[in-house]
């Protein structure tokens, strides 16, 4: 288990002075509802990325010509924030999906943005509206973070400014009654992504480009799509906005990333767990023909999608061809319903986080955005204090306090040390009357 990391940006953080009202956990669908803040962090050419702030969730205000409208110069991630029955905050391998905003960024030529600063900018803000996380069973704060182009210009080239934003949206348990295994569609018209494209990309034109494959597979009655490769419409792909997986025989099959599959966290997260349980998990290119070839001789035993909404998701038949192919009988499978339970007990803390994979957040109760805000409390319970290698990036020296008074010479003695080398990360809990249950931290402006 990781806690949070050495604090890499000095977010500027102004509260909304209003707090929305909080839904109703029973009626959580899915990124509907947003909370009362976001990050914001803009990129100009010449000057990197700067400014960053949290601030009231609000509307933007563009110029039309700036490129994300005309030619989708944008790229998104997707994870979540999990309340543990202990009230702890947890983040589900933030680390991979900034590696993967940064393949991403590469393939899209949009500026690179350094991972800690991407793990930052998440918990700084799930920590500032931690309250919104819901805590009814299978409910979780869904991330949103992303990155246009917003050059106001109608040439076709990389933009040369940007903005990276987070939003937060309280989901609800995509499954309320338990796992239930779907219908989907193998499309065999249209494509979602192709080799040498950006299918492995998270950009928001592979979803544009999915769009008509979803809805006929809905009009037809089938939750999902599953995608075959673009040149021959004979290999599997993804299904929906998942990563498939399949057992036959005792082994586990993936396709393997071959550059139109985005490669996921939670696909990743899948081989890993399934090995460590003895499971041989081949990742190969698997043709539909073979699907349904082990499907007729008994041997396909279970079918799935992975991806951080559902988390696993049993598939239970697949149409293709006017052939309706059952799997399992229309039943969750054993594997499957392992897999669900272990990853979702890993990210809720229930189950022993053996990987590695979970980042706490430190919830936020009260801000103090620099020394003077600070000084106006004159006692406080305790203080830690950090020196942080600017350059390194490293923790050089510590010192704390209890029941000091701001302005004591612990303080005064570590401020002085402050330069362009060093940071000072100040971490103050107030007593409960002044800010009930409140800890803050924030870097002295
Ligand atoms: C096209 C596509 N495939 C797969 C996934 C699963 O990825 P992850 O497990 O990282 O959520 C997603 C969702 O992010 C997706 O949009």
């Amino acid at each position: 288990m990781k806690t949070r990391g050495l604090i890499m940006l000095n977010i500027k953080v102004t509260l909304s002075n209003e707090s929305k009202e909080k839904p109703n956990p029973d009626e959580l669908g899915f990124g509907q509802i947003f909370t009362d803040h976001m990050f914001v962090m803009t990129y100009d050419e010449g000057q990197g990325w700067h400014d960053p702030m949290i601030k009231k969730y609000e509307d933007l205000s563009m110029d039309p010509s700036a490129c994300v409208f005309h030619y989708g110069q944008e790229m998104f991630e997707g994870l979540k924030a999990y309340k543990t029955a202990e009230g702890e905050i947890n983040l589900f391998r933030p680390d991979m999906n900034a590696k993967r905003t940064n393949r991403t960024n590469d393939r899209i030529c949009l500026p690179q943005l350094p991972i800690e600063d991407f793990i930052q900018a998440v918990s700084e803000l799930v920590a500032v509206d931690h309250d919104w996380i819901p805590t009814a069973p299978g409910t979780s704060l869904y991330i949103r973070p992303f990155i246009i182009g917003t050059e106001p210009t109608l040439m076709v080239h990389p933009s040369m400014s940007y903005e990276f934003m987070v939003i937060l949206s309280p989901v609800g348990a995509y499954y309320k009654e338990g796992l239930n295994p779907v219908k989907i569609f193998v499309e065999d018209e249209y494509v979602r992504a192709v080799k040498g494209g950006v299918g492995e990309a998270k950009t928001g034109g592979n979803y544009a480009a999915s769009l008509k494959g979803q809805m006929r597979a809905k009009e037809l009655g089938y939750a999902q799509v599953l995608w075959l490769d673009a040149v021959e419409r004979k290999y599997v792909e993804e299904v929906g906005t998942s990563n498939i997986f399949f057992k036959i025989d005792g082994e586990i099959v993936t396709p393997e990333l071959s550059g139109s599959i985005l490669p996921g966290i939670t696909r990743d997260s899948s081989i890993q767990v399934l090995k460590s349980w003895g499971y041989t998990v081949t990742e190969r290119r698997i043709s539909i023909a073979e699907v349904f070839e082990v499907a007729e001789k008994g041997i396909l035993e279970e079918v799935f999608g992975t991806g951080t909404a559902a988390v696993v998701s049993p598939i239970g038949s697949m149409f293709y061809e006017g052939v309706e192919h059952v799997v399992n009988d229309m039943l969750i499978g054993e594997t499957t319903q392992r897999l669900y339970d272990t990853l979702t007990g890993v990210q809720y803390g229930s189950v022993k986080d053996e990987f590695g994979w979970i980042t706490k957040v430190k919830p936020v109760e009260a801000l103090v955005m620099n020394e003077t805000r600070l000084k106006d409390f004159d006692v406080i319970d305790s203080v830690e204090i950090e020196l942080i290698d600017k350059k390194k990036r490293t923790i050089v020296g510590k010192a704390a306090a209890v029941k000091a008074k701001f302005g004591s010479s612990v303080i005064a003695d570590v401020k002085k040390k402050a330069n362009d080398n060093l940071e000072i990360r100040l971490d103050v809990t107030f007593p409960d009357d002044w800010f009930p249950g409140g800890t803050y931290i924030r870097m002295p402006e």
